[in-house]
């Protein structure tokens, strides 16, 4: 029994979404699966702010053209990251970038691809130190209705 097709989410903190695409990519290979690499990009307000950008705002143009440019450079990370890993694996890699709730996000994408494995850190950006895991990884493992890999991050 082998995966076939393998959803990678990477929320592009790091060291885990090196370690979960290196696992992820390791496995693929070994399989002869194809990889789809997913980053959620969530639409709030907090998530712009801490990317420095000056909102809030009242004005809403100003919100949508900061969201647009952070999903913009997600779509640029990701595509490079699946080059990156596609030509280092010789392995097939798609960078796909929704917006949305991450977990919905992951669960639904693994239906709709029809993944047969979800890849994701035990940690991302909240950082390592405090919970046993993130609360994306918990749910999505709790929900999905295929395997799921959580790949340990690491304490320093
Ligand atoms: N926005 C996102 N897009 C894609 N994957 C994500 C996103 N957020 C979290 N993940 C996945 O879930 C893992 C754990 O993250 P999370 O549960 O959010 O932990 P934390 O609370 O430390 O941020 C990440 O390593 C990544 O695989
Ligand atoms: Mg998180």
């Amino acid at each position: 029994m082998a995966y076939g097709r393998i959803l990678v989410a990477i929320d592009f903190s790091e060291p885990v979404s090196s370690l979960v695409i290196e696992k992820a990519a390791g496995l693929a290979k070994c399989m002869g699966a194809e990889v789809c690499l997913l980053n959620v990009v969530e639409k709030e307000i907090p998530i712009l702010m801490a990317k420095g950008f000056l909102v809030p705002s009242p004005d809403r143009r100003v919100i949508e053209k900061a969201f647009n440019k952070v999903k913009e450079e997600s779509v640029k990370r990701l595509e490079e990251m699946a080059r990156e890993v596609a030509g280092k694996w010789g392995i097939k890699v798609l960078p796909l970038v929704e917006v949305g709730v991450p977990t919905e996000v992951i669960l639904n994408t693994a239906q709709k691809i029809e993944a047969d494995l979800i890849v994701v850190g035990s940690h991302g950006k909240g950082g390592i130190e405090k919970f046993f895991l993130g609360s994306v990884s918990e749910r999505v493992a709790m929900k999905a209705k295929v395997d799921v890999l959580i790949v340990r991050a690491q304490h320093e």
